[in-house]
């Protein structure tokens, strides 16, 4: 083990996933999962398998389909999560499962009503139970932030005596400040020496999340745990690009400490996690925000042409953000789209790729000028597909500032050409509720979220919606078009499949 390393445990599919309305389906877990593997991630916590089956069989799926990439399900110390946890994660070449309990007084008491002996008891039950699935086996105390250092060492001796060997110390509700964590790694890697790697894994709730993390690094934490965009419960987990960018920028503190992440991936991964759960990152977002390399102010943009570094720290190249440059047009052929993908780090089979030319030549007739943001929102959305059960034909829509919004709408399902029409309070709803009516399937609308892809009045509208059909948990849906409307019906239609194909299984 390079003792320089510092290994990337990525949990955006399992603690990203906890941010509201960040679910996502097998099919868009696993592209994530291929993307996280060319970004260079070390270990990827696919999951929580004992959370759902829809959860075990995404862990699953994406441990049959990832080559090298070590692959983590989350179990709590039970043996019903571990067993889960190892039989989802078995295919996979490299696997961990991760284990946890939580260890700080305020949660043994009242939430596991549990005492200190207890806790430990049942954490060194978990890691040996854990050891009979997997040789590698990593175990975390919630709430270290907030437990007690000497409870700490006790209990990590004891799991590490077991057979774990990570130690993941989190500051589970984002409590500690810098320079606190910093006393705490340091303390339990002088403590734990050699037996197991010391890990953390840093809550955003006071906007610390990556302070703390590059403060642990410092302290010798050699295991980051952290999420694309920032994603996660709450406020967050500690943001992968910000730590991973801070450590190669800052080398002249950081050296010889390295990740082993190919940052030129960064953007493309960024903005399929974006596209995926819906969740845009803020415009002034660290690294892969919208604004992360604009230079508004005219001594800046002075500044930058006569020599870039007077205002810039970081290349946009170097996380692979291009300038947002005009690219292919209606002219241009299969050849020339296909090199565009892979100059985009998309990896296409051959039906995927026929699937997203014809969108792109059906694009470029409506559109003047076709931008990467473009062409990454058509082929996102091609790839992360679920199962057409229904598929729309045809939409009009009418609306009015006075008397009634209307939509009708032709729908193929199993060769069948069903068509509607529906009044609303407003032409989405009109839509909505005429599809509601042709499925017979119930939904209701929790979030409605639309943006402009790239640029121009012409610019493809996205839709995402997060409709609970049927009173269940809620699915998400995408929709793009040059029509917002019809993106907002693409995108219904899109969680209904993604509902029914769920509830078919
Ligand atoms: O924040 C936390 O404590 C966690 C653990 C389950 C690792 O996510
Ligand atoms: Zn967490």
């Amino acid at each position: 083990m390079d003792k320089n390393k510092i290994i990337v445990f990525d949990t955006t599919l399992r603690d990203g996933e906890q941010s509201p309305g960040a679910s996502m389906n097998t099919e868009e877990k696993i592209q994530i999962a291929l993307q996280l593997e060319r970004l260079g991630v070390d270990v990827m916590e696919a999951g929580f398998a004992a959370a759902s089956s829809g959860d075990f069989d995404a862990i699953n799926q994406i441990a049959k389909q990832v080559s090298n990439i070590r692959v983590a399900s989350l179990a709590r110390a039970l043996q019903n999560d571990i067993k889960a946890a190892g039989e989802a994660i078995a295919p996979a070449k490299n696997k961990r499962i991760h284990t946890f309990i939580a260890t700080s007084p305020i949660h043994m008491e009242h939430k596991l009503k549990m005492t200190p002996d207890q806790v430990i008891k049942k954490a060194v039950e978990a890691v040996s139970y854990a050891k009979t699935f997997v040789d590698d086996v990593e175990f975390s105390c919630e709430d270290a932030g907030r437990s007690d250092i000497v409870f700490l060492k006790e209990i990590c001796a004891a799991v590490v005596e077991a057979g774990a060997r990570t130690l993941n110390l989190p500051d589970t509700v984002g409590f500690r400040l810098p320079n606190e964590i910093a006393v705490m790694i340091k303390e339990m890697v002088d403590f734990i020496g050699d037996r197991a790697i010391i890990s953390v894994h840093n809550h955003n709730d006071l906007g610390l999340a990556v302070a703390n993390t590059l403060a642990s690094v410092q302290a010798g934490a050699r295991q980051v745990e952290c999420t694309i965009n920032g994603l996660g419960e709450r406020a967050g987990n500690a943001a992968l690009e910000e730590i991973v960018m801070a450590i190669r920028t800052r080398n002249d503190v950081f050296a010889p400490l390295y990740t082993d992440i190919v940052t030129k991936e960064i953007y493309a991964t960024s903005r399929l996690v974006a596209s995926i759960t819906g969740i845009e990152p803020q415009p002034n977002k660290a690294i892969v925000g919208k604004n992360a390399f604009a230079h508004e102010s005219g001594i800046h943009q002075d500044g930058v042409l006569k020599c870039a570094q007077t205002y810039e720290i970081i290349k946009a190249e170097d996380i692979g953000a291009e300038k947002n440059s005009l690219v292919l047009g209606k002219h241009s052929g299969r050849h020339a789209f296909k090199d565009k993908l892979i100059n985009l780090g998309f990896d296409l089979d051959n039906d995927e790729l026929n699937d997203a030319f014809i969108k792109f030549k059906d694009l470029c007739d409506k559109k003047k000028e076709i931008f990467d943001d473009d062409i990454r929102a058509l082929v996102s959305s091609e790839i992360t597909k679920v199962p057409q059960i229904y598929d729309i034909e045809k939409l009009s829509t009418s609306s009015c500032n006075a008397g009634h919004a209307s939509a009708a709408i032709s729908i193929k399902f199993e060769d069948e050409i069903i068509q509607d029409a529906a009044l609303g309070n407003g032409t989405a709803d009109a839509i909505f509720k005429v599809i509601d009516r042709i499925s017979g399937v119930n939904g209701e609308l929790k979030d409605y979220k639309v943006g402009a892809v790239s640029q121009g009045k012409d610019a493809l509208a996205k839709v995402t919606v997060k409709v609970a059909f049927e009173n269940s948990v809620p699915t998400i849906g995408h929709g793009l078009d040059i029509d917002t409307m019809l993106a907002s019906a693409k995108a219904y239609i899109g969680a209904l499949n993604s509902y029914l194909s769920m509830k078919n299984k």
